[in-house]
């Protein structure tokens, strides 16, 4: 059978996890997508580094935008980072190669998703991004593909592992928060720049992605509100825990009246609550639709194991042949934001 082979820019946290599953689960992998999948070309910024896997089966490129054009490359996976740059142009470059695409680099779709999406479209191909939105967690396809027979009525969620690691060891241990944020650093679950991480845009990328697939609508990350937890003190969190509140960064988007709403800011949750309850880098997903009501989803939201799980979801789900495009479905909520618009008119 021919192989699905991969071109995979970016070995960092979640490309190294993505060759290691490749790797050590290869027949696991073969029977799940119906054809052996392989890597074919890796690119990275620098050569000699270490990262704990064994590269030398595979053709090393420099430049990520070159790998994304290789013709024994099926799928482009970009785990580089950044909405602009390298990741955004090896993106555009593989669209226009004819190449399908599976990233986690929520940044990036968050400002030119949509752009991306409809270029892809135009080409016969798709990009998946399930591990763009809360790490392990498959939300994404949740949405698309459980509750595709509801109307969606909300989405929340804690949606960034640093900011909940930090909040609660903080509080747990009663540790300083430059010690907790060197913990996270150390555990691979900040961002490049991590003033996304605490500055709540990180997970603000991530709710406006669901948002746009809940509801149907473009991707209006411009349109968040949006807070971070850089103010947030012990004191701050004492007196949450002495009135029996937990401080957590949620976020919330739903459409009203008004259109849709998209709030992500730091709040008080009842600590005995499920939100409440949540340590580490776990996020939380609340779904609501006017089917099934509210499903709640809890997993690791950062991390090298579960976000490259997630990626290999994805490129499995391109080898079966599931070619439903993310963005841009009349889903559940689009006549709702239609109907909005109309009435704010
Ligand atoms: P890392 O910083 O660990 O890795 C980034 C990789 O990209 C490195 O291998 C780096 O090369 C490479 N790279 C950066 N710039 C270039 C360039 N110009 N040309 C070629 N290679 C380049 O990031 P992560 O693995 O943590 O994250 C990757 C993506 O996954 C990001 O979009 C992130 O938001 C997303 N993500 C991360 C999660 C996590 O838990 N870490 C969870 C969910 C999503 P080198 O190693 O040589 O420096
Ligand atoms: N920096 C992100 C987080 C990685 O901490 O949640 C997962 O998207």
């Amino acid at each position: 059978t021919t192989p699905l082979r991969l071109g995979i820019a970016g070995l960092g946290t979640v490309g190294a996890g993505v060759v290691k599953i490749v790797q050590t689960r290869a027949n696991l992998i073969a029977q799940r997508a119906g054809r052996p999948v392989t890597v074919t070309a890796v690119s990275a910024r620098s050569r000699d580094r270490d990262r704990g896997v064994d590269l030398s089966a595979y053709a090393w490129e420099d430049d990520p935008v070159a790998l994304a054009r290789r013709e024994d490359v099926d799928i482009f996976v970009e785990l580089m980072g950044g909405s602009d740059g390298p990741a955004k142009a090896a993106t555009e470059a593989a669209i226009a190669a004819g190449k399908d695409v599976v990233t986690a680099n929520k940044a990036m779709l968050a400002i030119h998703g949509q752009a991306l999406a409809e270029a892809a479209e135009g080409a016969g191909r798709v990009i998946r991004f399930e591990a763009a939105v809360a790490g392990g967690i498959p939300v994404i396809k949740a949405l698309t593909e459980g509750l595709a027979g509801n109307r969606v009525t909300r989405v929340m969620g804690v949606m960034n592992g640093t900011c909940n690691y930090i909040l609660t060891r903080m509080e747990s241990e009663g540790l300083p928060y430059e010690t907790v944020f060197e913990e996270a650093r150390a555990l691979g679950y900040l961002e490049a720049d991590p003033t996304l991480d605490v500055g709540g845009i990180d997970a603000g990328h991530k709710l406006s992605l669901l948002a746009a697939i809940a509801f149907g609508t473009k991707v209006d990350f411009a349109a968040m509100e949006l807070e971070g937890i850089e103010r947030i003190s012990i004191g701050d969190i004492r007196h949450a825990a002495d009135m029996g509140f937990r401080i957590k960064l949620l976020g919330v988007a739903q459409m009203t009246g008004r259109g849709l709403e998209q709030r992500m800011s730091p709040c008080l949750v009842p600590a005995t609550s499920p939100l409440g309850q949540l340590e580490g880098a776990t996020n939380m997903v609340v779904l609501e639709g006017d089917a099934v009501g509210q499903i709640v989803l809890r997993g690791p939201g950062a991390g090298q194991g579960p976000t490259a799980s997630a990626v290999m979801a994805d490129v499995i789900d391109i080898a079966r042949g599931f070619r439903v495009a993310t963005f841009g479905q009349p889903a559940a909520g689009l006549e709702q934001a239609r109907g909005a618009r109309a009435s704010a008119a």
